[in-house]
């Protein structure tokens, strides 16, 4: 059973090769290693005892990917994770963001439909929700106007999945990820950043082990608890097995129609200060913050109701939220004791 995973040297790309390896899958991974290392594909052998077949090329070239899959006609699905994800970025080089994420898209949707792939497990996001009027937001909410660049390729490349799912005999999940936090328990592979993170727990790791002086906290002055942001943190071991069980679904023909829609996250939400007070205690020590204003494009609140997914995929995340910053944490310390 050989499944194709592009962005499969990234973070969440490497956590589901893992999985997918030790359930008995055969992966082939595509990856430009435009925001990855090579050395990654190390590091799965080493867990799984297994080398995926690695190719570097970028999907955004027509030619080279209907080439590889002409020759790779036997895969029984792709999971594509190959995407930008900078939301900052995106408002700076919007055209960059809608041709990367777009482009390689249809190039494989395309070459997905000409060598006869059937399955595709896409990479979809929280943030097609916006604020949602109603919490936990489910599956059935609105999808909001993006607040960005990146926000809107995941809403586009949705519909471009549907409209094709129309007039071919392709089928689709859509993952919607909540906030992927966490590392594997061999801390031999984990988020990697390039440059100053702009997601919270890699700030918050690289903080605590001096290469940050101070991490901000942007805004005490929302509508919650204690006036900071509130998100839905996943594990991102937690998310990968939702992937592979995504893949059997389709495999196994159980799905109930040719698109479906599944929310990745706990059900829980925790604020900034929350998850700040979580990795105090599981490190062992204080950290350095201060509050500062808000993050402009922030929402204020958004968890998950994954009663669709727990109910339907027979999945549950099972990692708390200390667990989640345990596993940061130790991949931060492992990974800078070598670098
Ligand atoms: N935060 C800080 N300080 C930081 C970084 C983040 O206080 O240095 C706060 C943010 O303001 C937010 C929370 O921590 O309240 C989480 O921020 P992240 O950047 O980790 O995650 P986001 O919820 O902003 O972003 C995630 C994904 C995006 C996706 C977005 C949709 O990383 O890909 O959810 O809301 F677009």
């Amino acid at each position: 059973m050989k499944i194709l995973v592009t962005g499969g040297t990234g973070y969440i790309g490497s956590h589901t090769v893992v999985e997918l390896q030790q359930q008995g899958f055969e992966v082939v991974i595509v990856d430009n290693l435009s925001n990855s290392q090579v050395s990654v594909i190390d590091s799965i052998e080493k867990i799984t005892g297994k080398r995926p077949h690695f190719e570097e090329f970028d999907l955004v070239d027509y030619v080279k990917t209907l080439d590889f899959f002409s020759r790779h006609s036997d895969l029984k699905g792709v999971i594509h994770f190959a995407a930008f994800k900078a939301v900052g970025e995106s408002v700076e080089k919007p055209l960059v963001y809608y041709r990367n994420n777009l482009v390689s898209l249809m190039n494989i949707l395309e070459a997905m439909i000409s060598s006869k792939v059937e399955n595709l497990v896409f990479s979809s996001s929280c943030t097609v929700y916006g604020q949602p009027d109603v919490l936990p937001v489910s599956e059935k909410a609105p999808i909001k106007k993006a607040e960005s660049p990146y926000g809107n390729t995941k809403q586009i490349s949705e519909e471009i999945i549907q409209d094709t799912l129309k007039s071919s005999h392709l089928k689709a999940i859509a993952l919607r990820y909540f906030n992927p936090i966490g590392a594997h328990e061999s801390a031999l592979i984990g988020e990697l950043p390039l440059g100053v993170p702009n997601n919270l727990v890699p700030f918050i790791t690289q903080t605590a082990i001096g290469l940050r002086k101070q991490l901000s906290v942007f805004g005490d002055d929302y509508n919650t608890p204690d006036g900071t942001a509130v998100r839905d943190y996943i594990h991102v071991v937690d998310l990968a097995q939702a992937h592979v069980v995504a893949v059997k679904r389709m495999i196994e023909a159980k799905m109930k129609h040719n698109f479906e829609i599944f929310n990745l996250g706990t059900g829980n939400g925790y604020s900034v200060l929350e998850v700040i007070k979580s990795f105090e205690k599981v490190a062992g020590m204080p950290l350095n913050y201060q509050i500062v204003s808000r993050r402009a494009g922030d929402v204020e609140q958004v968890w998950a109701d994954p009663s669709w997914s727990n109910n339907e995929l027979g999945w549950k995340a099972q990692k708390s939220l200390d667990e989640m910053n345990a596993s940061a944490w130790k991949w931060e310390k492992a990974y800078r004791s070598q670098h």
